[in-house]
């Protein structure tokens, strides 16, 4: 089959290299010239664990294609997957201009029969608003589907390639068909949705998942109030089947290109609709706050950060990404910058340089450190902000000098008694006691 996957973000990207991995000739399509020069070249843009492999096998198997020329590759396609991007609008609902831009491009080369499916997130309903735009421009028969995206930054590959399931939102028996045989070789459940569920469903997930998140950070507050220790906790509910001990790791709160902006427009959506009063708005503003709170609590921890040294261990939003969209790094420096603090950042592979140079009067305090090591030297406080594997696993007792020295360990990686008894004051999240 000739695919066209238009966008060559994350999903887009990933999706493209993971379908010509299969055989099929894939065209990467994406209107920015600088960033389709450096993909023939077989260079991703960002990081992201085993793409470029996969961009090199499927290059040079030529089965991958890069181009700007929409006649060139939609002419040439059964199926079209748009993946672009759909940012928030400043009203606080969904932008979805990238997606129509891209049909009314596409609909100029369509050939009989091309099934159109969208994975973009859009908001529930909108795809009937595409449809209208599609069905006023095309003139040969086409299908319009939604096939949402559920893939992780930092896992992206090996999610697309063991996906948990697929969702089809299609009404039309042969579409249906079409797409399922497409992903057969996921050997994942299918599931065929009205195109507004899949949306939906997509918006589900993700919200539920940020639920559940802002759910553990609540009980690891109230945990530092009564001595009680989340990790025991998340342990000793985790056996009970309908509960488990996944995804639900206590933190700043969560971050990244995905969650803050699904949530965000799920409880615009649902006051649009007249649900003023729902649980949406109360999980984005929970999360808003969390830092700024913690933050107030790690100051007084540390009694102030006026004249501290410290190093801020991982940048990025997440580990295995150098994506710092909504990284809890990305406002906790400034704010450390502004209280006084010099600051030694270390990621394995995402950097803020430029942006503590534009945006913080005290950037002259800020620099980053090529290792772990470099970073600790002479730190006051060791701030530790992502897992990476890295972070997770360094023996601090190597950077441990003689003076007071504190770990903020923002993840719960460490063994908070190991910790102590190399000497820092250890704080957690949610772990009772604070040495
Ligand atoms: C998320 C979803 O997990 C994907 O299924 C979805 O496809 C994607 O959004 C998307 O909509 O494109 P992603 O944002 O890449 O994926 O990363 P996650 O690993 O889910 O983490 C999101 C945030 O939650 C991070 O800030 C992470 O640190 C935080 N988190 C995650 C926690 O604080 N605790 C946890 O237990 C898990």
């Amino acid at each position: 089959m000739t695919i066209t996957v238009i966008g060559t973000g994350f999903v887009g990207l990933v999706t493209a290299s993971v379908f010509a991995s299969f055989g099929h000739t894939v065209y990467g399509l994406d209107i920015d010239a600088r960033k389709i020069a450096l993909l023939k070249k077989a260079k991703a843009p960002f990081f992201e664990p085993h793409l470029d492999e996969l961009l090199k096998e499927t290059l040079n198997k030529k089965k991958l294609k890069f181009t700007t020329d929409y006649a060139e590759a939609i002419s040439a396609s059964q199926v079209i997957l748009v993946a672009v991007g759909t940012p928030s609008s400043e009203s606080g609902g969904v932008d979805i201009t990238y997606v129509k831009s891209a049909l009314v491009e596409l609909s100029k080369h369509l050939k009989p029969g091309t099934i159109v499916a969208i994975k973009s997130t859009l908001p529930p309903g909108a795809v009937v608003e595409l449809k209208k735009i599609l069905d006023e421009l095309v003139s040969v028969q086409y299908s319009l589907a939604t096939v949402p995206e559920f893939l992780r930054e930092g896992s992206a590959v090996s999610d697309t390639l063991k996906p948990a399931r697929i969702v089809i939102g299609t009404e039309d028996p042969d579409t249906f068909a079409v797409l399922k045989q497409l992903h057969s070789p996921f050997n994942a459940p299918v599931i065929q949705t009205k195109p507004a569920s899949a949306q939906m469903a997509k918006y589900a997930a993700n919200a539920y998942l940020a639920t559940r998140i802002t759910f553990i950070n609540q009980i690891a507050d109230l945990c530092e109030k009564n001595g009680a220790d989340v990790e025991e906790v998340i342990q000793a509910i985790g056996y009970d089947p309908r509960i488990r001990s996944h995804y639900w790791y206590p933190g700043l709160g969560y971050g990244g290109s995905c969650f803050p902006k699904d949530v965000r427009e799920l409880a615009y959506f649902s006051r649009q609709v007249g649900e003023k009063t729902n649980l949406f708005n109360k999980i984005q503003e929970i999360n808003d706050l969390r830092l700024g709170r913690l933050m107030t609590q790690f100051a007084n921890f540390v009694s102030g950060w006026e004249g501290k040294t410290v190093a801020v261990l991982g940048l990025a939003f997440k580990p295995n990404t150098d994506d710092t969209r909504e990284a809890p790094s990305a406002k906790i420096i400034p704010q450390l910058l502004s209280e006084g603090a010099t600051v030694y950042g270390y990621d394995p592979k995402a950097s803020l340089t430029e942006f503590i140079r534009l945006n913080c009067d005290a950037h002259a305090q800020y620099s980053e450190k090529k290792s772990i090591v470099s970073a600790c030297k002479n730190a006051d406080v060791i701030l530790l902000l992502i897992e990476w594997p890295e972070i997770a696993s360094f023996n601090y007792s190597s950077v441990k000098n003689s003076s007071e020295q504190y770990i903020i360990d923002t993840r719960n990686i460490l063994d908070k008694s190991l910790a102590a008894s190399w000497g820092y004051h250890y704080r957690g999240i949610g772990r009772g006691d604070h040495s």
